[in-house]
């Protein structure tokens, strides 16, 4: 099973992007989990879509395509995903109606970090918005939301809180069990 794992930061120490490298590494045998980010994604622009899908989209779109799953880890900025998640959805739906042929009945999870008290808890709640206007087969059975991640992660990203780490291996299975019971 091949699950795309998309971050919707683009910090080098980024949590988030720690929280799926973290996720890779738990993953049970014979699953694979592909990190992505949204670098390289310019601001969403009919004009520039005129003349055509960039190839940072493009390439995106692909691996999504091809994965049987995904999973987004997304950051709460001001108490949504940020700017930078939404405009690569945005991109990704674009010709109008390829966001529901490219995320249409694709199994799909969410994860977030951040250091503060409430686990992106709104941000994964507005990024459910959008998935349903996609219509990803949305995994409604874990939820995964990390608060305090400073403590969490260390300067290296690596992920030393055993009980996180636990909550995330739980998480993990949960998600693929989905994925597999759908495809059986
Ligand atoms: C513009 C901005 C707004 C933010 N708003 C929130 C917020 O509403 N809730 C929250 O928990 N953290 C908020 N934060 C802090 C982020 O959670 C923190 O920067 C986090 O590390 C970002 O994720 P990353 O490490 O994956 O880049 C905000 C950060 C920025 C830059």
């Amino acid at each position: 099973m091949k699950i795309l794992a998309l971050s919707g930061a683009l910090r080098r120490a980024s949590v988030n992007t720690a929280l799926l490298r973290a996720a890779a590494m738990l993953a049970p045998a014979g699953v694979t989990v592909d990190v992505r980010t949204l670098h390289g994604i310019p601001l969403y622009d009919g004009d520039v879509e005129a003349e055509g899908i960039p190839a940072a989209v493009t390439t995106l779109r692909e691996a999504i395509r091809a994965a049987d799953a995904l999973l987004i880890a997304t950051p709460e900025y001001n108490n949504s995903m940020p700017g930078v998640l939404k405009n690569g959805l945005d991109w990704l739906s674009r010709p109008s109606g390829e966001g529901g042929k490219l995320f249409g009945g694709k199994p799909t999870a969410l994860v977030g970090a951040t250091p503060g008290g409430f686990g992106t808890v709104q941000a994964q709640d507005a990024l459910l918005s959008v998935l349903r206007a996609f219509g990803n087969d949305f995994w409604m059975g874990g939820r995964l939301m990390v608060s305090k991640a400073g403590t969490v992660f260390d300067a290296d990203g690596q992920l030393v809180d055993d009980k996180v780490r636990a909550q995330l291996q739980q998480f993990v299975a949960g998600f693929v069990g989905f994925v597999h019971k759908r495809s059986t």
